[in-house]
């Protein structure tokens, strides 16, 4: 393979033997006011750390376990978790020591991993300061995006792909990144009884944003254009509601075999996508259109609700996802990968970045995050928390160094020198109707109470009634406190592909039917190489839908859990609604 016509400054990177261990981690830092035990955040993500308290190793000494886990959930569990009297500790999630990165087993199966993600070492991490921006990159939406900028995109591709199979910029290398984060091939620094997993928490969004990042000034950097910008899958409207034509040209660097073909345009991105009942093609896009609206408005009045749960040192992965994370995201990585169980490439997150289209759909996902943020108005855009600003990763940049980012550097794109094309976005006036209103059915119903019934598995509807704690709320009490159904103990394997959707107060059971009011969100995840079974939870938005819905003064909400793959693979542990 010819090599690259460029001058890399690059600094050098060394492959070290695993024992020469010149790079340490960093210890954990503990942030001084973190030794207080915040009530901030609480409920999201409870039940599955009620762990039994342990001693732990930090460079604090030792510590009780339990404090750990008291400082990041807040009081949880307050009835089977005594509070100590000495303060909490909790510790933002800290960048992974890649000399102890495994490849590992399979910690379901036990059996060895058939992929090795572990980056090249490197002797020398940077702390990473934010360039001064110049001239700002404009990523544009990539079926607005012409012949001449593809031209370019496609160039770029092609020589990262011919780059040195260990050059850290090398495109698989740069794939194994996102497999090595999302693998459990990490330990978490300052636990290493825990595995790192930048997923279905609070991460998510940030870390994102910083490989994306590298990534685009990686590919810039081999066409020497700095004002290079990754497109995005605009698939929230309409008009990009398919694969972007130049990804499925098979002659593309863009283009990867391994995909759908059921999926290749001119089909229609379904982003509530289940393998075993597919929307009806004349629903795919009123369905869109309301997923989204439920993911960026409805469903989002709390921070946790978007972003994810909280996710500190101490934390088993996959506390729970956000509304975009576990919704359209998902649907679309499911819905591009093979039409195989485990869905290579963009279906399986050890293989998803080994497709181009990968970063073209992240790079919308972060801009819902910009667009999110910029509808909360004066509301509270990021959390303020040092468990989540000073977290920090590790990525090498366009110059092979490897650097040290933090989550707090991440909260304006622009800053990071970079904008998106604005485009509309249908979604965004798109309150569905209900189907029925004032219905009675939760009066009516002969469903069995939710503490009866749970815990169930999901091998087909369940349907049950909940009560509500609070009825008949004032404006005013709702502004304050967003009413939340959680859906605790959701028990997955993640070596499958699982969804359910939720519906309240719906007599016809229509699972198609996204766009009505009832339709109040969805739980869904794809498969991961390396298996665990973890205990999530979901939280969905109750105040607006109870209102459409005619609802508000009932005392009860007939709940229906309506499984569409992987149902077998679920087991909920509890439903409830709370305030929070
Ligand atoms: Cu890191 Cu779309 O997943």
């Amino acid at each position: 393979m010819a090599t690259i016509p460029l001058s890399w400054s690059a600094a050098p990177t060394v492959r070290l033997p695993q024992r020469q261990r010149s790079f340490t981690a960093k210890p954990p830092r503990f942030i001084g006011h973190d030794f207080a035990v915040s009530c901030s955040h609480t409920n999201h993500g409870q039940d599955h750390r009620r762990h039994e308290p342990e001693k732990v190793e930090s460079s604090a000494g030792k510590m009780d376990r339990r404090n750990v886990l008291l400082g990041m959930g807040g009081l949880y569990g307050a009835a089977s978790v005594v509070q100590s009297d000495s303060a909490a500790i909790a510790a933002p999630i800290h960048s992974p020591d890649f000399t102890k990165c495994t490849r590992g087993t399979n910690l379901n199966t036990q059996k060895p991993l058939d992929v090795d993600c572990c980056p090249p070492l490197s002797t020398e991490i940077v702390d990473y300061k934010l360039p001064p921006v110049q001239k700002l990159r404009i990523r544009p939406a990539a079926q607005l995006a012409g012949k001449e900028y593809y031209a370019k995109f496609e160039k770029a591709i092609a020589l990262m792909k011919a780059l040195p199979a260990d050059d850290p910029r090398n495109f698989m290398q740069q794939a194994n990144v996102h497999c090595a984060y999302c693998n459990l091939t990490y330990e978490q620094a300052g636990d290493a009884k825990q595995k790192l997993q930048i997923h279905n928490c609070w991460h998510f969004f940030p870390w994102h944003r910083w490989y994306l990042y590298f990534y685009e000034r990686i590919l810039a950097k081999l066409i020497d254009d700095p004002t290079f910008a990754l497109p995005f899958w605009n698939w929230d409207q309409p008009d990009g509601m398919v694969m972007p034509q130049p990804f499925a040209n098979k002659d593309s660097p863009l283009y990867d075999a391994r995909r759908n073909q059921a999926h290749l345009p001119p089909a229609l991105l379904d982003l509530a996508y289940s393998a075993k009942s597919p929307t009806k093609p004349n629903k795919i896009v009123p369905n869109n259109l309301t997923v989204m609206y439920g993911e960026m408005v409805r469903n989002v009045k709390k921070l946790d609700d978007f972003y994810g749960a909280k996710y500190v040192t101490g934390t088993a992965p996959n506390p729970g996802p956000g509304t975009v994370e576990r919704g359209s995201h998902i649907a679309a990585h499911a819905w591009t990968g093979e039409a195989t169980p485990s869905g290579e490439d963009m279906g399986n997150f050890y293989s998803t970045a080994r497709d181009t289209i990968f970063y073209a759909h992240h790079a919308n996902v972060d801009r819902l995050w910009t667009i999110w943020r910029g509808l909360r108005g004066t509301k509270p855009k990021d959390y303020t928390e040092a468990d989540w600003l000073e977290a920090d990763f590790l990525f090498y940049d366009e110059n092979a160094q490897l650097v040290r980012v933090t989550v707090k550097d991440t909260l304006e794109n622009e800053k990071m020198g970079y904008v998106y094309q604005e485009v509309d976005l249908p979604w965004l006036k798109n309150r569905p109707a209900p189907r029925v209103k004032n219905s009675k059915v939760a009066e009516t119903s002969g469903a069995p109470a939710a503490e009866t019934v749970f815990p169930v598995k999901l091998d087909k509807v369940v349907k049950v009634l909940v009560t509500r704690p609070k009825k008949s709320r004032s404006k005013n009490d709702k502004e304050k406190e967003e009413e939340l159904l959680v859906i605790e103990g959701i028990e997955v394997d993640t070596a499958k592909f699982v969804r359910f959707d939720v519906f309240v107060n719906d007599e016809d059971d229509k699972p198609d039917e996204l766009d009505k009011a009832e339709y109040a969100g969805c739980f869904s995840q794809i498969p991961h190489k390396n298996s665990i079974n973890i205990k999530t939870q979901i939280r969905l938005g109750l105040t607006e839908l109870l209102e459409d819905l005619g609802a508000d003064d009932d005392d009860k909400v007939l709940v229906s859990l309506v499984p569409k793959d992987g149902g077998e693979d679920i087991s909920i542990g509890g439903i409830k609604i709370i305030y929070a």
